[in-house]
């Protein structure tokens, strides 16, 4: 069967960068329970006019022009968010008709932060079926413009931006994805949600005051959920393709706190210096965060042909899964 293969990695976020200290002017924080907490230092933020396309579009660009690959080729495109530019149409449709991929399926999916790794999934099983040939899977996120920016549980910790693969189909490589497993647990939906804003309380003035329009989240429960679910998605995915951790030469975890992190590399007993880490730049930019560690290690020529990566990722659902590649 064919393999489904990364060939090109692509990123984007905002100029405009908000660092803890100009958080400490908007909410009553510091910059020492910032970083000893989330491990986070500063975040980009979209201006007033900027939307998700504006940084999908060209995280897609940049892909395809790595890839060599014009947009006419691309025969799938997915793009994961929770902010896209509007409910519908989906934002995946404007990046199809801006790269000129004529008649190719487009559509988004809802996976919170764990949206980009349900893209790669999905795309996986269209490339291998021979239902696609060439796939863009854009993960990007907007959601400074569904924070509030009174409550300091939240306004700390997200920034925006957007990341995507070109994945081609491919019949001979011994390099490609390995595997990818996905799961859910709805039960702990109210742990992390965007209340209101959705056909159960559409859009209301009185909503909007009430402050439900907004990011709503318990982090410390999450906090919890997320270690475990994170490092047993990924044995899962290391165990069916039949590698041992030690074999991980790149642990790409979801950016969500740096303690987090840590705990997830330290039960994977992943190897010193092989866990990639920016949150101290971007802060938790949900489905972007692992396409964009992607493309930054890539870019830096740091990952080898051959190497062993592991991405792995959780959120609002709860959702979480693991991707793994041969590059
Ligand atoms: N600055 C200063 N104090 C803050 C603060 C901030 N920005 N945010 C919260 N606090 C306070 C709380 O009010 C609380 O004060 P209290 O004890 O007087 O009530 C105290 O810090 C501890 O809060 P707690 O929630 O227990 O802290 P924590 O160690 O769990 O850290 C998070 C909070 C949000 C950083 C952490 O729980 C986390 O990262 N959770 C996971 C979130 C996540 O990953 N979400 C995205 C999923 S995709």
């Amino acid at each position: 069967m064919k393999r489904a293969r990364i060939v090109g990695t692509g990123m984007a976020v905002p100029e405009k960068v908000l660092t803890n200290a100009d958080l400490e002017k908007i909410v009553d924080t510091t910059d020492e329970w910032i970083v000893s907490r989330t491990g986070i230092r500063e975040r980009r933020i979209a201006s007033e006019h900027e939307a998700l396309s504006d940084f999908a579009l060209p995280a897609a660009q940049r892909a395809l022009e790595m890839a060599g690959i014009p947009g006419d080729e691309v025969d799938l495109v997915i793009c994961a968010t929770v902010s896209p530019d509007t409910p519908f149409p989906a934002t995946s449709t404007q990046i199809q008709a801006a790269i000129g991929a004529a008649g190719a399926a487009a559509f988004d999916i809802s996976a919170a932060c764990t949206g980009f790794i349900y893209g790669l999934g999905i795309a996986n099983q269209y490339l291998r079926a021979g239902g696609a040939k060439t796939a863009l899977v854009v993960g990007g996120e907007i959601l400074s413009k569904f924070t509030d920016w009174t409550d300091r549980n939240t306004c700390v910790l997200f920034g925006d931006g957007a990341g995507a693969v070109v994945l081609r189909a491919d019949g001979e490589s011994e390099s490609g994805i390995l595997g990818v497993s996905l799961h859910s647990d709805g039960h702990l939906g109210h742990l992390l949600q965007r209340p209101a804003g959705g056909s159960r309380r559409p859009p209301s003035l009185r909503d909007l005051e009430a402050d439900q329009s907004f990011i709503k989240m318990r982090g410390n429960e999450t906090f919890k959920v997320a270690v475990r679910s994170l490092a047993e998605v990924s044995d899962e995915v290391l165990k069916a393709a039949g590698l041992a951790h030690e074999e991980v030469d790149w642990f790409i975890p979801h950016q969500a706190n740096l303690r987090i992190i840590e705990a997830v590399g330290r039960r994977l007993e992943i190897r010193e210096g092989h866990t990639y880490v920016n949150i101290e730049r971007y802060g938790n930019t949900s489905a972007a965060s692992v396409p964009i560690a992607l493309d930054e290690l890539n870019r830096a020529g740091r990952i080898e042909e051959g190497d062993i990566v592991l991405c792995a990722a959780f959120g609002s659902g709860l959702v979480w899964g693991a991707g793994l590649f041969r590059w």
